[in-house]
């Protein structure tokens, strides 16, 4: 019964932010660069992030156009950090989300002026002039502002590439992790309970959650590069392995990677249980849904 409420739940506010995307990413944006920006956001992705931030903010009673605001916001961080990743200056891709990647639709140029106004727009939608009061306006810039930029994601990015042919440890490895996916997915939790109001002991059992599931995601993620086929991925399998990437699988090997994905739901699943958040089902159920994706 919860399962089936869930998906419905989940289902509609997946809906609820694409049009609120359609709404927000301009198509008319100079020299076709709104038709790139919405080719590399738009119908496509699990959207994960998103139904983070409006699940916390639901169990916060959170305000609503803030939080979807929120949800979008980071999708836009999200899809842009895909585009550059898949660029051939990176990991160099051309199947994302089921269709060729970004650059290889558009031009290098267009994939990268792309990813820099969908940055800029994210930080546009989450200033409106009226609807979120200010200071919950500077709150959520400021959460995704260090989630996205050099301690975040750009900074796990930059080690990643840094560590192309070399055996990381797994200390190393984690940081690099927790950076460039954890910090983003973290933020989206903590978006969605600044909407509302957290008590401190709150606040850090959804971080210590966020912490936990970010982590959980990318170790999933490299162990579905390796496990899964490029068309139930949506993009192509075993490309960790093609650019001598230090992963989970690579260090730890599949069967522990498993288990410590494990682990780390088992580690959210805690927060959640040690925290007096009324109702936290949705993020518990999200963080099943992140460890046991095949896609
Ligand atoms: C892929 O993220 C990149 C990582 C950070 C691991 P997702 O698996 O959330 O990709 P989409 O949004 O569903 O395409
Ligand atoms: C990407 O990690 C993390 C980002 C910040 C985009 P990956 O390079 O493993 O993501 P995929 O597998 O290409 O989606
Ligand atoms: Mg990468
Ligand atoms: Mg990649
Ligand atoms: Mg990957």
């Amino acid at each position: 019964m919860k399962l089936a409420e869930f998906d419905a739940w989940a289902h509609a506010e997946v809906d609820a932010v694409e049009t609120a995307l359609q709404t927000w990413v301009p198509g008319d944006a100079p020299a076709g660069l709104g038709r790139t920006m919405r080719y590399g956001v738009l119908d496509g992705g699990k959207r994960v992030r998103p139904l983070l931030v409006l699940a916390a903010a639901q169990t916060v009673h959170g305000q609503r156009d803030a939080a979807m605001r929120a949800a979008c916001a980071v999708e836009l961080i999200h899809a842009y950090s895909l585009i550059h990743d898949d660029m051939p200056c990176m990991d160099n891709d051309v199947l994302r989300r089921g269709k060729p990647t970004v650059h290889v639709q558009f031009g290098e140029a267009q994939a990268m002026l792309a990813g820099d106004a969908m940055q800029a727009l994210a930080f546009e939608v989450l200033t409106p002039d009226e609807g979120v009061p200010p200071a919950l306006q500077a709150r959520l810039c400021a959460l995704l502002a260090r989630a996205a930029g050099h301690a975040g994601m750009a900074g796990g990015q930059a080690i990643d590439l840094a560590s192309i042919g070399h055996p990381l440890d797994e200390h190393a490895l984690r940081d690099m992790h927790h950076r460039k996916t954890g910090a983003l997915l973290q933020a989206s939790v903590l978006m969605g309970a600044a909407c509302g109001q957290a008590t401190p002991a709150q606040w850090a059992a959804l971080a210590d959650y966020g912490d936990a599931l970010g982590l959980a995601f990318q170790v999933v993620d490299d162990i579905l590069d390796v496990t899964q086929a490029s068309a139930t991925l949506g993009k192509t399998a075993g490309k960790d392995l093609d650019n001598n990437k230090p992963t989970y699988v690579t260090v730890l090997g599949l069967t522990a990677a498993r288990r410590h994905a494990n682990e780390l739901r088992d580690k959210a699943q805690a927060a959640l249980a040690r925290s007096d958040l009324p109702d936290a089902a949705w993020l518990s159920l999200l963080a099943d849904k992140v460890v046991e994706r095949d896609s």
